[in-house]
């Protein structure tokens, strides 16, 4: 059965992923809370709520009483002691294991009995994040794809000790927030982002080649393939630190196959600090919304 509507749910992140769960929550009826260590990340994010909702509005699939209810819902929180009494508490922040396993063991001490603990993590193991937890049962990965408000497909992940109920109650509640949801197990990128890593990597190994630059390859998988977006601009969309950190993980899990071998072109994007669209550059620069190559 999915969570009821007033069990209040903790966004933890506020980035391009939390703020966009915290948005798809709150527009289902949930009371949620937004925290994040940066106090600038939550006010960008909640900014960026009400840019979606108005857009909404303007397009006449939301009322403006809704958007209003929508955004009353939300609070931002500084201290996740005023969280306490969160029902779900779903993590977004950097793809670490080790941060994220300290965050849980933060949360299991905060969070009530039967609070549900579920992971944004695209790649990292779901088994290894709640080894540390005295309750591992009780936490899942709960896996949606960017931007969240619009991308209908949840994972819901099982590790090895996750609870059946658990992952049920994750699917239901996923569901009637009006997504797509599916079950997996908890192996290195589940189902999407394993599948999808050699597009990835098959991308930047043709620029590598200098066989063709990203936005003629990116044109050529539009044109031809269908795809929505190309390699390139979809690496940029999700952030070349996130998609090289799951590259990175799922390279590491299967025990440096060579199939998942990280990208040095990315590698230097990431130590650039050239992350894609959230920080202005990537594999494309953009400026006032529009994207040309880059220099
Ligand atoms: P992001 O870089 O946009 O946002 C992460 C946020 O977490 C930042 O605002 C940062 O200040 C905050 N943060 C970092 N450590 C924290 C901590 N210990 N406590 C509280 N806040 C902390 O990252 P993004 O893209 O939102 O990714 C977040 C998670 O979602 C990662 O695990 C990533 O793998 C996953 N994910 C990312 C997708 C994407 O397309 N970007 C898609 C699906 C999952």
């Amino acid at each position: 059965m999915a969570l009821d509507k007033n069990v209040k749910v903790l966004v933890i992140g506020a980035g391009a992923m939390g703020a966009g769960i915290a948005h798809v929550a709150a527009l289902a009826g949930h009371p949620v809370y937004l925290y994040d260590t940066r106090a600038e990340a939550i006010d960008k994010g909640l900014g960026g709520i009400a840019k979606d909702l108005d857009f909404l509005v303007s397009k006449g699939k939301l009322d403006s009483a809704a958007r209003e209810a929508t955004m009353a819902r939300l609070t931002a929180v500084t201290d996740l002691d005023a969280a306490s009494d969160a029902g779900l508490a779903i993590e977004a922040i950097v793809e670490n294991l080790d941060i994220k396993q300290k965050l849980f063991l933060q949360l299991e001490s905060l969070l009530g009995d039967e609070a549900i603990l579920a992971s944004n993590t695209s790649s990292l193991s779901i088994t290894a994040m709640a080894a540390v937890l005295a309750r591992p049962e009780r936490l899942a990965g709960l896996h949606f794809f960017n931007p969240a408000p619009r991308m209908k497909l949840v994972e819901i992940v099982s590790g090895l000790a996750t609870d059946r109920a658990v992952a049920n109650t994750l699917y239901a509640t996923a569901k009637a927030w009006g997504k797509v949801a599916v079950h997996a197990k908890s192996t290195p990128g589940f189902i999407v982002n394993r599948v999808a890593r050699p597009f990835y990597a098959e991308a930047l190994r043709v620029l590598n080649e200098c066989a063709a630059e990203p936005a003629t390859i990116d044109a050529a998988m539009r044109e031809c393939c269908g795809f929505p977006m190309g390699p390139f601009e979809l690496m940029d969309l999700i952030g070349h630190d996130v998609n090289y950190a799951v590259t990175r993980s799922v390279f590491d899990a299967y025990f440096g196959d060579k199939r998942f071998t990280p990208s040095l072109i990315q590698y230097d994007l990431v130590l650039a600090g050239r992350l894609g669209r959230k920080s202005g550059r990537g594999f494309y620069a953009y400026g006032a919304d529009v994207a040309k190559p880059a220099a």
